[in-house]
Order: C-alpha cells, then sequence, then structure tokens
C-alpha cells in the first residue's frame, strides 16, 4: 500500500504500522528502554534513547503522512518544536511573525532568543506589502500561525510561502489550531510545518509532544540532530498514546469542528455577545481565504462578550461540562481566558495594542452533544444575568 495513494482516515489508522516482526503484534510495542547492545562499537540499530528508539520512526512516518510530507520529527513538545526550527536561525538573524501567536511562542521567541542575538520583529501579515518590505529588509524566518492563537485570524499561506521563496527566506507554520486534518501548509508552498502534538493530534488531554514535518531531508536532518542535542526527545509511552491518538483525528476533527460551528453561530445570536472569531462563519473576515486554503475550519473559536472583566471570569468559572483550562484539540470542551492565562507572557500594552483585550474568551470545542453545550452555555449565562 502506497500511502500518497490511500485516504486520509486510511493513513491515519495505518501509516508506519506494520506488524511487529518478532512478535506480530499489531499495533508497535512500547519499548521502554534507554540503551541498546551494540555488535561491535559503533555497529547498532538503536543506540541511546535520547537519539533514537524504535518508538520514533513508526510514528514519525504517520507524521509526515497525515501533514503530507516525506519527513517528519517528533519531539518532546510544541515549545520543543519551535526551539528545533529556531536552531536554523543564528546569532544576527532576523525573525518575522505576525502580532497575533501563541504567547509561549512570544515568550521563546522574544525572551529567550533575542538574548542570543536573534531578533524577532511582529508586523501585520494580512499585509503583504509590509512582509515584502520586512524580507527585502533581511530575514531568515517567516514564522506563523493560520488560524492563529486566540484570535483565528487567517493568512494567506501561499502567497507569504511565495514571498519567503523569492527573498530566500524559510516559511514556517504552526499548524496547531487547524490540526492537519483541516489544513496542510506544505501543499501551500509553505517549507516547514510545527504542531503541538498535545492538542488535535493527542487529542485526549493526556500528553505533551510535539512535531515538525518538512519535505527538505536537510530540515529533518538538522532536527534531529537539535532533538539529541538539546534533549527535546520524547518518550516511549507519550509516543504510544500520540500514535494512538492519530488514528481517530479525522472522526475527532469533524465532530469538533461540527460543535464548533453550532457553538459559534449560537454565540452569534446571543445578546451578551459582542463578536465571534470563527473561521467557519461567513462574519469572518477572511472566511473565503479560509475556504480555500483549509478543508474545514476546526473546533477553535474565540469571543468578545458584552460583560465586564468580572463578569467574563464568573461566566467561564460557572460551566459545568465546558471546563476551564488551558490547552485545546481534546474531546473535552474547554474554555480559557487569553489575557490572564495563555497570553499574560504577553506585556498588557503589547496584547491591547494586538487585540488581546480582556474581554476576550476562547473556546476549545470537544465531542461532547451539542445540546449539552449549549444548555451549559445558558446555565453559564444565567449567573451573569
Ligand atoms: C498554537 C500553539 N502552538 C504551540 C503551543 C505549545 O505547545 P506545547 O504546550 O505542546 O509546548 C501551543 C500551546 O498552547 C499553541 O497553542
Amino acid at each position: 500500500m502506497s500511502e500518497k495513494e490511500v485516504g486520509y482516515r486510511t493513513r491515519s489508522v495505518h501509516a508506519g504500522q506494520r506488524p511487529n516482526e518478532l512478535t506480530g503484534a499489531v499495533v508497535t510495542p512500547i519499548y521502554q528502554c534507554s540503551v541498546y547492545a551494540q555488535q561491535s562499537p559503533g555497529e547498532f540499530r538503536y543506540d541511546y534513547g535520547r537519539s533514537m528508539n524504535p518508538n520514533y520512526y513508526p510514528l514519525e512516518e504517520a507524521l509526515a503522512a497525515i501533514e503530507y510530507a516525506s519527513q517528519a520529527t517528533v519531539v518532546s513538545s510544541g515549545v520543543g518544536a519551535m526551539t528545533a526550527v529556531m536552531t536554523l536561525t543564528k546569532s544576527g538573524d532576523r525573525v518575522v511573525m505576525p502580532t497575533d501567536v501563541y504567547g509561549g511562542t512570544y515568550r521563546l521567541f522574544k525572551q529567550f532568543f533575542e538574548k542570543y542575538g536573534v531578533r524577532c520583529d511582529q508586523i501585520d501579515f494580512s499585509d503583504l506589502n509590509k512582509v515584502e518590505d520586512a524580507l527585502r529588509a533581511g530575514t531568515k524566518l517567516l514564522y506563523m500561525e493560520s488560524p492563529s492563537n486566540p484570535l483565528l485570524a487567517i493568512y494567506d499561506l501561499r502567497a507569504l510561502a511565495a514571498l519567503a521563496k523569492k527573498y530566500g527566506a524559510v516559511s514556517v507554520v504552526d499548524n496547531t489550531f487547524a490540526s492537519p486534518y483541516f489544513q496542510n501548509p506544505l501543499k501551500l508552498g509553505i517549507d516547514i510545518v510545527l504542531h503541538s502534538c498535545s492538542k488535535y493530534i493527542g487529542g485526549h488531554s493526556d500528553i505533551v509532544g510535539g512535531a515538525i514535518m518538512t519535505n527538505d531531508p536537510a530540515v529533518r536532518e538538522q532536527m534531529d540532530f537539535a532533538r539529541k542535542s538539546m534533549g527535546l526527545h520524547l518518550d516511549p509511552f507519550t509516543m504510544f498514546l500520540m500514535r494512538r491518538g492519530i488514528k481517530t483525528l479525522p472522526l475527532r476533527c469533524e465532530r469538533q469542528q461540527e460543535n464548533a460551528f453550532a457553538i459559534a453561530q449560537y454565540l452569534e445570536k446571543h445578546p451578551l455577545v459582542e463578536r465571534v472569531l470563527y473561521p467557519g462563519l461567513p462574519s469572518h473576515p477572511n472566511h473565503e481565504l479560509a475556504k480555500k486554503q483549509m478543508s474545514g475550519f476546526s473546533g477553535m473559536l474565540s469571543c468578545y462578550f458584552r460583560l465586564s472583566l468580572e463578569q467574563s471570569k464568573k461566566l467561564i468559572s460557572s460551566f459545568k461540562i465546558i471546563t476551564l483550562a488551558e490547552s485545546l484539540g481534546a474531546v473535552e470542551s474547554l474554555v480559557e481566558h487569553p489575557a490572564s492565562m495563555t497570553h499574560q507572557k504577553i506585556p498588557r500594552e503589547v496584547r491591547e495594542k494586538h487585540g488581546l483585550s480582556d474581554g476576550l474568551i476562547r473556546f476549545s470545542m470537544g465531542i461532547e452533544d451539542v445540546e449539552d453545550l449549549i444548555a451549559d452555555f445558558e446555565q453559564a449565562f444565567d449567573t451573569v444575568r
């Protein structure tokens, strides 16, 4: 079976998975082992768990297959994936990213890599002229999220990839919010995709992991080297759970999207709601672009309420099914307040300038019965009316 020829659900279940040579086990067993015997010095299949382990390779085949990539490297977390990608830069280089990214990305780039001489500038990626100016002035990496966290901004990935190519920059997309089921940036010309696999790929709020996907073997080699040299490896049990999660990725994503769409429509009509940000709604400013470059809109949405900060906090603490928690992409519906949770490491003045006001609430819709989710919203709204 060539994975290139099979459908997405088939590749999610089967990619990289072969009956175990020794036992016939249908799923790859957990190799809970840190060190491997060598035939003679330097002659081995595996040497040490930080650089290689039999659990890496079937999983990486699956991770590559679900992003339509030829290469994948699995790492310790989404932040670990960003760290590995940043090893493509050196002191004096410049990274350019949009104003709306995960707070931990901002922290890693601005508060960590800038100390090592890699400058990181934030500009508006919906203005391609500004991006071109930045590239013309010298940029090593063009780094972006689309949809972005938490404003669900959609950027023109095909155009941005082409611009990066024109100026010899490397284009990188953090595809965590879309999931590899709904968007494959490599197909749009992007050079590198990364994921926090702690989210949709794992899908069950029980792992922390990350991955980098590319079609460039030299980039893959550098990612493997970064993993080994910087200690960005993942443990065998987490790799087992990640491979298991991938099997149901398409089913979960479909259901999460269905729920998110229904909730977005419900919220859009609610008197306490000022504005819903969901790329699947025709009211989203980039709905048409999202339709062009994504096959669906995922389970993420954000919302500005007509509530004071205190009322917003009361609302999100009053849900009985939707859990107040930082993460996303799980079977459980989650809610969070970016300004005081995922994005609080961004200075207030920067947050406010970029639309991350105190009134913004982010939802990650799970796979529960939508009637129960709507009833949960109703009872939570009753606490602030
Ligand atoms: C878009 C995005 N990228 C990366 C990360 C970081 O992933 P991890 O927590 O696996 O390090 C997050 C975490 O919330 C995220 O939302």
